[in-house]
Order: structure tokens, then C-alpha cells, then sequence
């Protein structure tokens, strides 16, 4: 089925929405998005989301051409318009059209556009049975906490996974984890302790993540924001990601290695029931 899609102020059919061979989101992956999970028809951490694009826009000097009420408006729409009861909405702003030009101009005029994906969200079958990791070095660039869309590496990295039998990779700096290739990396220490990399540029700050952490302390579980090496993790009681659209996802084998006893752990599924509870009753 054809999907609605928002394009620079337009309301288009997905096969009419047309962008330049010129924008730089093309030409320069200069460009950030935002995907927000869409649970019930409603908008899933929506103010979260909202204000990491203000923040990547912020970080390269790109100018939202909605303002929040208008961006919030956008969100219900698209969701409204092609009746979406679960899945995500991709969001992306680009710099705009401009001639190949390394030197950034100030004139070019935002690429704003928008789609919707639907995913059964609640019911994902790898939340019963967790997913299998391996360990690839992080490539990427040093600014991972603007959410751009030089997603290059990070697909590679989970298409090696995949052809070695996984179901995601885990990137490694200096014997770190620093992340998964799309989700923020968690593991829980046998006493029980939740160990998440702090923020800093190497990461990207998650919605997801923020959210678990504060159910998790108010939960009466210990956090500690550090850095975890790839052995800490493999020798740990529990491990899961956490993202947008899969939320608290059990990681159950890292390299081939079983975590735990090999199933989702007490404290990942508990994560992952009152996330998703709630965020239903916060959605908006
Ligand atoms: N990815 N780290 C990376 C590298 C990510 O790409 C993502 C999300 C996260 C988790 O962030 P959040 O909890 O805000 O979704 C961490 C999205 C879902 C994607 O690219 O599809």
C-alpha cells in the first residue's frame, strides 16, 4: 500500500515525493533524523526525540523549518493520514540543495521530509528470544551523538553480523563496547548492577537509554555510567540494547558467547515491561 509522505510542506504520495540530485544529504550525508516509535497510534518519548533534533540541528548549524508546535502537528498527521497503529516515523532534515560544494554556503534551504514504517513494536518476537552479537571495531566518526545519517559503517557492520550468524554488532574502541550498530549497548553485572557508557561524543546520547535509566533507579536498580570492555560484558549476568523502535531488547550470546544462561535475564525483561508500560501511558 502507497504511503502518504511529508515533503517540505507538502502532503505527497510516497511515489511523488522527488528530492534533488543537489541536496547536500546526498551529495554529503549532510543531514540528521530522528525515528520515533509509533505504539496505539501515539508517539512514543515524542519530547525526547524532539529535543535531540534541536540539538543535532544545533551541532551543525542547520535551522528547523518547523517550529514545536508545527513539528508535533506533522508527527500526528503522518501518523493520522496513513493510519498507523504500530511501527516508527523516519524524520530528516537536510542542509538543502546547494552545488557540490565542500565549503558549507548559509544559503541553502533545509530538506525537511518524513515516513512512516509499520513494525509490530510490542509483539517482537527477538524481545522473547533475544538477539545474538559479535564484537566489530567502531569505525565510525568521533561525533556519535549527532544522530546523522552517515550510516554507512553501521550498516556494514550489522551485514557482517548477519553473515556470520548474528543478529547485530557490538563496536569496539580501546577494548570498549562503545555501542551497538543502531541501539545503545547495556549489561548487567552478576550483583545486579546496570553498566551503560556514560555520554560523551563517542556515543549517541539515546532516548531509549534515558528513559530506561530513569525507570531503572526509580526501580531501586544501581546504574553506573562508565565504560564496559567487551570481556566485562561477555563474563556478565545480563546484556540488551536499548532503541527506538525495539526498546529494551535482550542480547543473550556476545562472539558466540552465552550471557547468563543463554535466555533474556530477570532484570532485561523487567526494563522492558515498565518501559513499555510506561511509555503507553505517556505516549501522546
Ligand atoms: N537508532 N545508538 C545508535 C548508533 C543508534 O543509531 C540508535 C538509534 C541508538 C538508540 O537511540 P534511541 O534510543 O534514541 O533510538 C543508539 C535508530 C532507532 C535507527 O537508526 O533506526
Amino acid at each position: 500500500m502507497s504511503r502518504t509522505v511529508y515533503l517540505n510542506g507538502e502532503w505527497l504520495d510516497e511515489a511523488d515525493a522527488k528530492i534533488s540530485i543537489f541536496d547536500r544529504g546526498y551529495t554529503f550525508a549532510d543531514a540528521i533524523y530522528e525515528v520515533t516509535a509509533i505504539v496505539g497510534g501515539k508517539l512514543i518519548d515524542y519530547h525526547g526525540h524532539a529535543a535531540r533534533l534541536q540539538r543535532s540541528l544545533g551541532e551543525l548549524g542547520i535551522e528547523c523549518p518547523l517550529n514545536a508546535d508545527e513539528l508535533l502537528a506533522v508527527h500526528r498527521e503522518i501518523v493520522a493520514r496513513n493510519n498507523v497503529v504500530e511501527g516508527m516515523i523516519y524524520l530528516q532534515i537536510s542542509r538543502g540543495v546547494d552545488d557540490r560544494n565542500f565549503l558549507i554556503s548559509k544559503d541553502a534551504k533545509p530538506t525537511f521530509s518524513m515516513f512512516t514504517q509499520t513494525k509490530d513494536v510490542i509483539e517482537n518476537p527477538y524481545a522473547k528470544s533475544g538477539i545474538s552479537v559479535v564484537s566489530m571495531p567502531d569505525w565510525r566518526w568521533e561525533r556519535r551523538d549527532i544522530k546523522t545519517v552517515q550510516l554507512l559503517y553501521p550498516t556494514m557492520a550489522k551485514s557482517q553480523a548477519a553473515a556470520k550468524g548474528a543478529d547485530d554488532a557490538w563496536l569496539i574502541e580501546d577494548g570498549f563496547v562503545t555501542e551497538a550498530s543502531s541501539a545503545t549497548a547495556h549489561i548487567v553485572k552478576q550483583d545486579g548492577t546496570l553498566v551503560t557508557r556514560d555520554l560523551s561524543h563517542v556515543i549517541l546520547p539515546g532516548i531509549t537509554r534515558a528513559s530506561t535509566l530513569d525507570l531503572a533507579r526509580a526501580a531501586g536498580i544501581k546504574v553506573e555510567e562508565r565504560p564496559f570492555t567487551l570481556g566485562e560484558a561477555k563474563e556478565a549476568a545480563e546484556a540488551f540494547n536499548t532503541s527506538a523502535t525495539n526498546f529494551v531488547l535482550p542480547v543473550v550470546r556476545i562472539d558466540g558467547q552465552q550471557i547468563g544462561d543463554g535466555t533474556p535475564g530477570p532484570i532485561t525483561k523487567k526494563l522492558r515491561d515498565i518501559y513499555v508500560e510506561s511509555r503507553l501511558a505517556t505516549a501522546l
